[in-house]
């Protein structure tokens, strides 16, 4: 997909994958509708984004008002509609609170759905582009993760379902799934499990080169890194393989958690 002068509506904006996002489809000669909660971070985001016509929405898109307000600025001319927002709350499930269930499965899989429904017909209009931001938990389910996980399982299904539901109407749909990413979603407690556990952890910078890609390819899906595509594919065909090398992980894991937990308190 040529990007220049193409207008795209990116959620989670100010996040640390959003603004790696922004910067690289900026670069790329993209007008950006931005969106966020946060007001002041968005203008500082944008007032660092290279061309012009950039907007911003702060908004709440948990809300129905949240979500009005972005579908209204976004109007009719939009070539493509990057689903990044998110939220991760990690712990074990006998710990998580129904507000952390529930918004794990609003943020992460419900939004979605309501702004491509939103969106489609101006998408339709200019034979447009989505792209729903998954995660390798998301092939891969993970103790400590498991309403995260469940979410982003739902979310790559919706998208290969929409992908065959819109296939002759020239709109595009695009999955990403990162892996570990070094942004402030993983709290201090993640970090600590992944050191210990030895999971490599990408920049944003490495998602965003990966998702110049899918675009450039304009087609189909993008897991990002090695071995997670690999035991992604594992997983798929000898689950209990994968079951017992994350057996092995399970304590360090439930430690974390454990420690994650006494922390919020
Ligand atoms: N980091 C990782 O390890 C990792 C790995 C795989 C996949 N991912 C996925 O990558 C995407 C981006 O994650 P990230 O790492 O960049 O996380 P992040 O830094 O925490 O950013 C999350 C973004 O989502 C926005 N958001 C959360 N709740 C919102 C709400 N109610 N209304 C509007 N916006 C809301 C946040 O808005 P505010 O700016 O207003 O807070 C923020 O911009 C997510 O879908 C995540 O699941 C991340």
């Amino acid at each position: 997909m040529q990007l220049a002068g193409k207008r795209f509506v990116l959620t989670g904006a100010a996040g640390g994958i959003g603004q790696a996002f922004a910067a690289a489809l900026a670069g790329a000669g993209a007008q950006l509708l931005l969106v966020s909660r946060s007001e002041d971070a968005l203008e500082a985001l944008c007032g660092r984004l290279p061309g012009s016509g950039h907007q911003l929405v702060a908004a709440d898109l948990a809300t129905a008002g949240g979500r009005a307000a972005l579908v209204t600025a976004a109007g009719v001319e939009v070539d493509g509609l990057i689903n990044n927002a998110g939220v991760s709350f990690f712990g074990l499930l006998g710990e998580q609170g129904e507000a952390e269930l529930r918004q794990t499965l609003e943020l992460n899989l419900l939004l979605p759905m309501l702004l491509v429904r939103d969106l489609l017909p101006a998408l339709q209009a200019r034979g447009g582009t989505i792209v729903n931001v998954g995660s390798a938990f998301g092939s891969i389910g993970f103790a400590g993760n498991v309403a995260y996980s469940g979410s982003k399982f739902g979310l790559r299904g919706f998208t290969e379902a929409l992908r065959r539901e819109l296939a002759d109407s020239g709109v595009n749909v695009q999955y990403l799934a990162p892996r570990a990413t070094a942004t402030s979603m993983n709290s201090a407690a993640v970090q600590a499990m992944n050191s210990e556990l030895g999971t490599a952890m990408d920049p944003p910078e490495r998602v965003a080169d990966e998702l110049m890609a899918l675009l450039a390819r304009g087609n189909g899906v993008r897991f990002i890194g090695w071995p997670e595509r690999f035991f992604i594919k594992l997983n798929s065909v000898l689950p209990g393989l994968v079951d017992k090398a994350l057996l092995r992980q399970l304590p360090v894991v439930r430690r974390h958690a454990l420690a994650a937990a006494t922390a919020r308190e």
